[in-house]
């Protein structure tokens, strides 16, 4: 049986007062692994502040443990901060940074070698999936890392499964549609390590809310959430904690 992961992604949101009462007012639950990625510069208050049960992370990092590259953090430094979790390829830095599959890949192995859990973020576009690719991309997203990673940690990573459609669109994956890519991602981990894919926690992520938590980590194959705009606020992503309780 695997345990429930749910990561609060703030993306570019937030303010130290902002996180102060989020944390203050914040309910996890022993049955949960709970996460709070704030923007990276809030990490070492989200840590200190953080209650019992809610681990930290960042939404992004650099490929290198050290060197000349501005602006840049690494693993390693995130990890001496407290951080646990690395959120990688999230579909805004494909986007925005035009990151490609190989760099993808290349943070995720970054992320196990500085002692972070890497959250690798994959899903298509909405014309991907009206041409009826979805599941071709999501392959070519998921095997470009898989390939990379040492077998005897693959279980230890999250795939999160975000359909760039459904990201703060307020339209969300049906249950069905999320539980049917989400047996398809595990088939692919399972071709690798069959045991890997048992352990392994794939969370859905795009436009969940309180109201729908429930019946998407209903699902089999649906260990949790990757939560954008509705984990700004505690009481909501509280309940969507909640929900996961099983
Ligand atoms: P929303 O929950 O705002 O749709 O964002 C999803 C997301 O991108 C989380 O990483």
């Amino acid at each position: 049986m695997r345990k429930a992961l749910v990561a609060a992604n703030w993306k570019m949101h937030g303010s130290l007062a902002g996180l102060q009462t989020f944390l203050a007012d914040l309910q996890v639950q022993d049955a949960v692994d709970s996460v709070l990625l704030p923007p990276a510069v809030y990490l070492s208050a989200a840590v200190a502040l953080a209650p019992d049960g809610l681990a930290c992370g960042v939404q992004d990092i650099g490929t290198a443990a050290s060197g000349a590259h501005t602006g840049e953090i690494a693993a390693e430094m995130v990890r001496e901060l407290g951080g646990t979790w690395a959120v990688v390829g999230h579909s805004e830095r494909r986007l925005d940074q035009q990151e490609q599959d190989d760099l993808v890949a290349t943070k995720a192995v970054a992320a196990l070698r500085g002692g972070l859990a890497p959250m690798i973020c994959v899903g298509e576009t909405l014309a991907e999936r009206q041409a009826g690719h979805e599941q071709a991309v999501v392959a070519r997203q998921l095997d470009a890392v898989i390939d990379r990673i040492d077998r005897a940690v693959i279980g230890g990573v999250a795939i999160a499964y975000e359909p760039v459609w459904a990201i703060g669109t307020g339209e969300t994956a049906t249950p069905a549609q999320a539980q049917n890519m989400h047996e398809f991602i595990r088939s692919l981990v399972a071709a690798e390590d069959s045991q890997a894919a048992q352990q392994i926690r794939i969370v859905y992520g795009g436009s969940v809310k309180p109201g729908n938590a429930t019946e998407l980590f209903a699902q089999p194959d649906i260990d949790g959430g990757l939560v954008g705009g509705a984990s700004l606020q505690a009481d909501d992503f509280s309940a969507i904690i909640a929900a996961a309780v099983t």
